[in-house]
């Protein structure tokens, strides 16, 4: 998996600022804000949010480079209720230029942008990420959880791409114990898409009754997102009888949360996960276990709110073209990533859709020049 620029800050080319060095190593801010905030862990909304103000206050003075250029602020329209939006996605180093992206979409494309609250999951605590979120949008709504990785270690088999087994990939499986439990329903999205349309219609699907809501794939092969040692064993298959399982992406899920919940399902996907441990029935990482349980007992939602597959498969990564129809969503899953192939100076025509959403600065800066 490639690294962000993030870990190596850029070259700032200017002389050197005459000021003596600050009265207190930031260094050792860094290390005590850590320990307090582990001290604390991160569990409900109460804590991470006094955590991140201080967080924010603590650390914002080290950060005179900022990475991502500030967003600027997205005003409701007077209609808007009081009534929230609750999005839910991870947070982490590899990813946050695709996050920031996400959020810049959903936030320019919305009718009551501050209606909506963001949900950020994270394995461990990231101080640069942090502010980066926290200057880049000064006026979001958003907290952060932790997502504790060892509810997973020990349950994740290798697929057939490493990212994949990255353990933030299954915190979608934890997202309904881990956000406040007042929250009813939440839009689970991954962080390499964009949104091009107002997200309040995603989020106003009906669900009927059913746990989730997200495209459906009838055409596509089901039967190969599963191994023969599955598909051999009556026993696992029977899991399928009474409905008609049809493929869905993950990465774009409207979840009753406290259908969640209530119905057990953590503990259901949590059981073909240790199947898997035993025998190997499937190939991908954290999707599989989700069609076992799910697969053909969601509610369908139109097509246009998952654009899928523009990363290319899981292997190669190769360019792909849109699927006809109209385009709510669009979603690089699979191995390319628009911001790498775009920094690459080889990128797929798809991934200039991305780039107007990018606030890097090194990409703003190159159009700037
Ligand atoms: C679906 O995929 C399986 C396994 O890869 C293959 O054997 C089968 O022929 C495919 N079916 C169709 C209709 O393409
Ligand atoms: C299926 O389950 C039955 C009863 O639990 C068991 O006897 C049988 O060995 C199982 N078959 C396989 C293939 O695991």
């Amino acid at each position: 998996m490639d690294r962000m620029a993030f870990s190596t800050p850029p070259i700032i080319r200017r002389p050197p600022l005459p000021l003596p060095p600050p009265p207190s190593p930031p260094l050792l801010i860094c290390l005590l804000s850590f320990l307090l905030f582990n001290l604390h862990p991160v569990t409900t909304a109460t804590t991470a949010t006094a955590g991140s103000i201080r967080l924010g206050i603590i650390l914002k003075p080290t950060l005179d480079v900022p990475i991502f250029q500030e967003a600027p602020s997205f005003p409701n329209s007077e209609t808007c209720g009081p009534d929230k939006i609750h999005v839910a996605m991870t947070l982490d180093s590899n990813y946050l230029r695709g996050t920031i992206a996400a959020v810049l979409s959903i936030l320019q494309h919305s009718t009551c942008p501050e209606s909506i609250e963001f949900h950020f999951l994270w394995s461990r605590f990231e101080p640069l990420v942090f502010s980066s979120i926290k200057s880049t949008f000064p006026y979001l709504n958003f907290k952060v959880y932790r997502f504790e990785t060892q509810r997973v270690r020990g349950k994740i088999s290798k697929s057939v791409r490493q990212a994949l087994d990255q353990p933030l990939n299954y915190a979608r499986i934890y997202l309904a114990d881990i956000i406040p439990s007042d929250v009813k329903r939440v839009i689970y999205l991954d962080s390499d898409l964009v949104v091009v349309d107002d997200i309040a219609k995603l989020w106003e699907v009906e669900l009927d009754n059913k746990v989730v809501a997200a495209p459906e794939y009838c055409h596509a092969n089901f039967t190969k997102y599963f191994t023969d040692v599955f598909w051999s064993d009556s026993n696992l298959t029977q899991t399928f009888s009474g409905r008609k399982p049809c493929y869905f992406n993950t990465g774009v899920m409207v979840v009753d949360v406290e259908k969640w919940r209530n119905g057990g399902y953590r503990e259901k996907v949590e059981e073909w996960m240790s199947v898997q441990k035993q025998k190997r029935i499937y190939q991908l990482g954290s999707l599989p276990p989700f069609l076992l349980v799910l697969a053909g007992d969601i509610k369908g939602v139109d097509h246009r709110w998952n654009q899928h597959g523009l990363g290319g498969d899981n292997v190669e990564g190769k360019c792909r073209s849109l699927h006809p129809g109209p385009i709510s969503l669009l979603h690089w899953s699979g191995k390319g990533k628009p911001w790498l192939r775009l920094d690459s100076r080889k990128p797929c025509t798809v991934d200039h859709l991305w780039a107007p959403y990018d606030l890097h600065r090194s990409a703003t800066q190159h159009l700037e020049e």
